[in-house]
């Protein structure tokens, strides 16, 4: 296998190789002279291979929102048998209508561990979301537990791109652009309708997906921070070109329309030799995060912390962000520190990938999360406002966990399953009991 990314290529010592630049326009070819040069659609593509586009935005938006790649496959993807519908076991999909939307604060222990073998796609469970698929508008929360490889099986999402977020395990993705290893720490995002399969690359593996209908992510702009910060473009990693060369049966799923579809190959539609284009898969260490704050005192809105924006037709106003929680100084003259208490017109998810959250003295857990619906009340906890409001003030690194959000524009509705899960906690309006009035007038 060799890669020739636009970028700088990186081997690791697993032999996947990258090319890095969130946008860019990637290329790579896993046999030399594969991809087509100066064209796109040559009358006869290089060594017998097929020349297919994936769009991943309409032929004619704006260039800086236009998605599309081209592949050069030994099959083209057209040459496949009927879908038929498969049993879509816990995926739930939008329009969420089981449940009321529900103004309480909500918050969950990890998903179960699986009792029989259970791959990443059978351990999807999803917790609610908004919007609606087919209007290619809202989002939906999941969350996984596998504790197997999935087998001669791929998976695709046409109703929206996948933000896989591994909180346990590490995952090595096998996408039709080539292979992706992502492990706790790191994001996965596989765009819309692009085929994967998940192997595991520990015994079990556990995260959390947000799955996007809307605009595709991208980097937020940065305005008065300059061309540096937040996630660096240069940090996102694409694939190279591998290729499975494989006959026999392959079930290729695909979620269309809220439901799970299924059929049968006789090859692997992982067959892609060389593909260029901006509508690729890429990982992102989050670690990488270049973390900006206060210097002098207050601290600024969340929005800093924003790794990934899906935007609306409103300025500043995003289907859903991702934001991250990453270790950072705190050192503002004169402030409360931890997250403030708050109600947000947008609707905030909150997962836990590793530590603790600095918000939270207990009961936020690593493989769980917390729903704050549009307008809940929320802040830190009645253990955390009393620490906080009697600290000594001096320079304070928050280095002991890895939090994130994906927060949305739309209330998120919840499942049924969600709803009545055993592992919903019970009582969560307790944590900010036994905040005393402290008035003197
Ligand atoms: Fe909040």
């Amino acid at each position: 296998m060799t890669g020739t990314g636009n970028e700088q290529a990186r081997k690791t010592a697993e032999g996947l190789a990258y090319s890095s630049g969130f946008g860019n326009e990637h290329s790579s070819e896993a046999v030399p002279g594969a991809l087509p040069v100066g064209r796109n659609s040559p009358q006869r593509a290089p060594l017998g291979l097929y020349a297919e586009q994936l769009s991943g935005s309409a032929f004619t938006e704006p260039r800086r929102h236009n998605r599309r790649s081209w592949l050069y496959r030994i099959r083209p993807s057209a040459a496949h048998p009927p879908f038929l519908r498969a049993n879509r076991g816990e995926i739930r999909s939008a329009p969420f209508t089981e449940c009321l939307p529900d103004p309480n604060r909500l918050r969950w222990n990890p998903l179960p561990e699986p009792a029989d073998p259970t791959d990443f796609v059978d351990g999807l469970w999803t917790l609610g979301g908004n919007g609606d698929a087919t209007q290619r508008a809202g989002m939906a929360v999941h969350l996984y537990h596998a504790n197997a490889s999935m087998d001669r099986r791929v998976f695709s999402d046409a109703d929206g791109e996948l933000l896989i977020v591994p909180e346990r395990g590490g995952l090595l993705l096998r996408t039709e652009f080539g292979l992706l290893r992502a492990e706790p720490g790191h994001v996965a995002l596989i765009p819309r309708g692009v085929r994967f399969r998940v192997e595991l690359l520990d015994a079990t593996a556990r995260g959390y997906v947000c799955e996007n209908y809307g605009r595709p992510f991208e980097l937020p702009d940065l305005g008065p921070i300059g061309a540096n910060g937040l996630a660096n473009a240069r940090d996102f990693l694409a694939p190279t070109a591998a290729y499975e060369d494989v006959d026999g049966p392959v079930e290729v799923l695909n979620k269309f329309g809220g439901n799970l579809w299924t059929a049968t190959y006789d090859h692997s539609p992982l067959d892609v030799v060389a593909w260029h284009g901006n509508h690729v898969p890429y990982v992102y260490d989050l670690r990488r995060f270049n973390v900006i704050g206060s210097i002098s005192y207050d601290h600024p809105d969340p929005s800093i912390f924003t790794v990934l924006t899906s935007p609306s037709d409103t300025p500043g106003l995003a289907g859903v962000d991702f934001v991250v929680f990453a270790p950072r100084w705190l050192v503002g003259e004169d402030t409360f520190r931890p997250p403030y208490f708050h109600r947000n017109v947008m609707t905030e998810y909150m997962g836990l990938i590793e530590g603790a959250y600095d918000a939270k003295a207990e009961g936020f857990v690593p493989g769980g999360g917390s729903l704050h619906n549009m307008m809940s009340a929320h802040g830190p906890d009645r253990e955390t406002f009393e620490r906080a409001s009697a600290a000594e003030l001096a320079p304070q690194k928050i280095d002991n966990g890895l939090a994130f959000m994906f927060e949305t524009r739309w209330p998120l509705t919840l499942t049924a399953q969600a709803r009545d899960a055993g592992h919903l906690q019970r009582g969560y309006d307790d944590v900010w009991q036994g905040l005393q009035r402290h008035f003197r007038p």
